[in-house]
């Protein structure tokens, strides 16, 4: 039975990993950074080094490909990471799908459908997220690109001119849905169960409705000395007292699957003498329920004018980013299902909290996701890790099953 390579695999995902490497060991490759630029840069070397057709799309993502005509299997992930995060989130799916279809290549195996690795624009969300694969599936409009910027300001347009790329042609990057067969992304399962269960492979059925909301609150700037606690207009009061009551509104009107985070904080001008004037946060809300999800997110925005209005401030609330929750194929679960247990590996068929360009690549095409076990359960951190037996059997999942879906 054909295998991939693992020491090969082991090797890209180890130099990748040096790129954008911070000091704990983590990778820092925000999408169209430098290191995310350098990242890139070194991805297509090895596509050139392999001989696989390759190319880039008008959205910035890099394909590689292998077999001639007809509907592509695709198999993906993205190299753009969190601040500080882990080495394998993302850069596993997409140095493993290469390796599929390096294999593939050499070994002179012929398949009836091509199969494409790709590595998505912004997946993490430096401008929102789901930016390549929200092009691949046609569900970024250019008034959507328009608004999309990031934490400092700086519009994705923008970005994307500074790395060569033209925003308008977008567009561009639109595949007909007949040109896809499926698409499946290996990804680390980034929480505890498969470790806990001591199962190696995760088939996943669903994948979270996700959001970023921004909130800003406004007060006034004040001498932090002269001004009386009751004249004043602290936008921190009215961040801080939000973060809480935000965390009670998910735990108390949420399913059993809402999560709530404000993972940025910002206040301004930021002296220690000074009254905040202003304070932004982001809020990032998740639900496996598109309706559970839209009613947290309508109370956000009542929440936050009645906390303003406590403290004497306002309010700004903007809808960043909502994606919505995706079922899994069951026809390419059962492929993966079948190709774990044909390689004596027992699976836990599961949902995913983390989003992932399965979930918009879903909406076009038959999709599919398998999951390794992250050790601890950690991810979006430097302590993110995955053993390497464990990612080659997946890696192995993955192979099989783009070789069974490119059967035709
Ligand atoms: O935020 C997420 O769930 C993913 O890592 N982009
Ligand atoms: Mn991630
Ligand atoms: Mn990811």
């Amino acid at each position: 039975m054909l295998r991939i390579n693992l020491s090969r695999l082991r090797k890209d995902l180890e130099d990748l990993g040096e790129i954008g490497k911070t000091a704990e060991g983590g990778v820092w490759r925000s999408s169209l950074s430098e290191a995310d630029m350098e990242a890139r840069r070194w991805y297509i070397q090895r596509m050139t080094e392999a001989g696989l057709q390759h190319w880039i799309d008008a959205a910035g993502n890099i394909f590689a490909r292998t077999g001639e005509g007809g509907p592509a299997v695709l198999a993906g992930s993205h190299i753009d990471s969190v601040p500080n995060g882990g080495r394998f989130d993302g850069a596993l799916g997409v140095m493993a799908a290469f390796e599929c279809i390096r294999t593939i290549q050499e070994q002179g195996v012929r398949t009836r459908l091509p199969i494409e690795a790709v590595a998505f624009t912004d997946e993490e969300g430096r401008f929102g997220g789901f930016i390549g694969s929200g092009a691949v599936a046609g569900t970024l409009p250019p008034e959507e690109v328009a608004r999309r910027r990031d934490l400092r300001g700086l519009p994705l347009a923008e970005a994307m001119r500074n790395v060569g790329l033209d925003p308008a042609r977008i567009p561009e990057a639109r595949r007909d849905p007949k040109d896809l067969r499926a698409y499946v992304e290996l990804h680390i399962e980034q929480g505890p169960v498969l470790e806990s269960l001591g199962l190696p492979i995760g088939v996943v059925q669903g994948i979270i409705a996700g959001s970023r909301t921004w909130v800003t609150f406004h007060g006034r700037a004040d001498h932090a000395g002269t001004t009386p606690m009751s004249m004043r207009k602290d936008a921190l009061l009215g961040a801080a007292e939000f973060s809480l009551r935000a965390r009670e509104m998910v735990l108390s009107e949420g399913s059993g699957t809402s999560v709530g985070t404000v993972g940025v904080l910002e206040l301004k001008p930021g002296a220690s003498n000074i009254v905040p004037e202003s304070a932004f946060l982001t809020l990032d809300l998740r639900d496996i329920s598109w309706e559970v999800l839209q009613r947290l997110l309508e109370r956000t925005r009542s929440l936050a004018h009645e906390i303003a209005q406590k403290w004497g401030l306002e309010a700004t609330v903007e809808r960043m980013r909502v994606s919505e929750p995706a079922h899994m194929s069951p026809h390419i679960q059962a492929i993966v299902d079948e190709a774990a247990r044909n390689l004596g590996l027992k699976t836990h068929w599961m949902n995913s909290g983390a989003g992932h360009d399965a979930q918009i690549l879903a909406k076009v095409t038959e999709a599919g996701m398998i999951f390794v076990p992250s050790r601890q359960g950690r991810s979006h951190s430097p302590a993110e890790f995955t053993e390497w037996d464990q990612i080659e059997n997946g890696a192995n999942v993955l192979l099989h099953t783009l070789l069974r879906l490119a059967e035709g």
